[in-house]
């Protein structure tokens, strides 16, 4: 077999075999495939697209190229939870321990934020003490006591994935769909979990900024996903504004402690419910959804949700004392309070330059080692359909360092829209999909 041949199948727009698509993963791993080979490889699937078998193939050869986590001494059916990526998505920190007291095991790997998004990692790390670097044996005995634990991945996972996602980066290739697909479900695979519950993100601070792109990618990623023995249901949720009020670490966490108990933003609240009852359908511990969300309202009801977060820390090595008291997190020396200057409803909250805001105010990453700020953020006053007068406040800035002020002020200013007429509502959830079909 010859690289070059393969591309020019790709390119020529036939179907690339099971044991070619094998041959380019391995090799590239290898470092036998140059870049500039993988990088016509990528391009020619950039225009040319892969049918859902090509797609299998390339996921479950990116899962084999390293190591796959091993859940199975752990009792029940584990669910894992994937958001395609969002500007202020506190989901995790809140939904983890909600659905693991309710009793289905979370054995969860995140990531850090980096650009525009942040990453549940850093969220957690802003509780003194929190270690997200355990080792496997002490992750699986965590989820085993108290049926949770959330880390960043320790072993080496999927290898080509992160070879390739920095190549995509640079070629001009991330915004492929069987590219895309692989990438996200060979992660989920390796991470080892039994179902899993997509949350895929719509809208201006997502990945997929169209309701069509993002409906084709939910499809696919599920038929993979139960072609591949992992049942996956896919919600498909607003990111047209941020979720909640908070965005940056410290004021997530905050958030989130909120949530836990029941005094969190809405949509926060609702989409941590809508997720968790899949998962505790998945999970077989609810018979339909509408029964899941009854069992998490009562389970934050009880404060079983929060206590359980609590559990989290303590187990991980965080301080549990700053999640009863969170005015002991981190906190920023300066608040500056933006105003609308105008008056009227606000119509959009871009996301992308909120999420760029914070960025610049040190909660996230520009390059991937860029140290980040845990303190600083904002906290939205306003959000999409609220009325505001020219004297009221939109959001405060929380910031450490005057410098980074301005920049971060003017990205945020220009993210509000505000207009005369009140605009239409848009729903939290556009769609679920499952091996069933689409409901809208
Ligand atoms: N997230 C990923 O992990 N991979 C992609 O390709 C896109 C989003
Ligand atoms: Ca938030």
């Amino acid at each position: 077999m010859r690289v070059v041949d393969l591309i020019i199948k790709k390119r020529n727009g036939d179907v690339l075999k099971r044991d070619e698509i094998k041959y380019f993963i391995k090799g590239y791993v290898k470092g036998k495939i140059p870049d500039y080979q993988m990088s016509a490889m990528l391009m020619a699937i950039y225009f040319k697209g892969m049918n859902i078998k090509e797609t299998k193939y390339l996921t479950m050869e990116m899962v084999n190229s390293g190591s796959i986590v091993d859940l199975s001494s752990i009792p029940g059916i584990k669910v894992d939870k994937h958001s395609t990526g969002g500007v202020g998505d506190t989901t995790t920190l809140a939904l983890a321990p909600m659905v693991a007291a309710a009793g289905v095991p979370i054995a969860k790997m995140s990531g850090r934020g980096l650009g525009h998004t942040g990453g549940t990692i850093d969220k957690l790390e802003a509780i003194e003490g929190f270690n997200t670097e355990v080792s496997l044996e002490k992750f699986i005995k965590i989820v085993k006591k108290i049926g949770v634990s959330v880390i960043s991945p320790t072993l080496n996972l999927t290898p080509a994935d992160k070879k390739l996602y920095a190549l995509r980066d640079v070629t001009g290739t991330i915004d492929s769909i069987p590219l895309i697909v692989s990438s996200i479900m060979s992660k989920k695979i390796a991470a080892g979990a039994d179902k899993i519950v997509l949350d895929v993100t719509t809208g201006s601070g997502a990945f997929m900024k169209d309701y069509k792109d993002s409906l084709k990618l939910a499809k696919i990623m599920v038929k993979i996903g139960v072609e591949l023995g992992k049942e996956t249901i896919a919600v498909i949720s607003n990111m047209e504004e941020p979720l909640g009020f908070a965005i940056g670490n410290s004021l997530e966490v905050k958030e989130a402690i909120n949530v836990l108990k029941e005094k969190g933003p809405e949509d926060l609240r609702n989409l941590c419910l809508i997720l968790g009852a899949y998962m505790l359908k998945l999970g077989g511990i609810a018979k339909t959804v509408q029964e899941g969300e009854i069992r998490l309202i009562d389970v934050l009801r009880k404060g079983l949700a929060f206590k359980k977060f609590k559990e989290i820390v303590a187990e991980h090595g965080g301080k549990v004392k700053m999640v009863e008291n969170p005015e002991l997190l981190p906190s920023a020396k300066y608040c500056f309070k933006l105003k609308g200057k105008k008056s009227g409803y606000i119509q959009k909250i871009d996301s992308r330059l909120v999420g760029k805001s914070a960025m610049l105010l040190g909660a996230g990453r520009e390059e991937k080692e860029s140290s980040i700020d845990l303190s600083v953020g904002i906290v939205l006053k306003k959000k999409v359909n609220s009325k505001t007068t020219s004297s009221e406040v939109l959001a405060e800035i929380y910031y450490n360092n005057p410098e980074k002020l301005e920049d971060a002020k003017k990205a945020l200013f220009s993210s509000f829209k505000i207009g005369r007429e009140k605009p239409e509502k848009l729903p939290l959830i556009f769609a679920t999909v499952d091996k069933e079909g689409v409901k809208e």
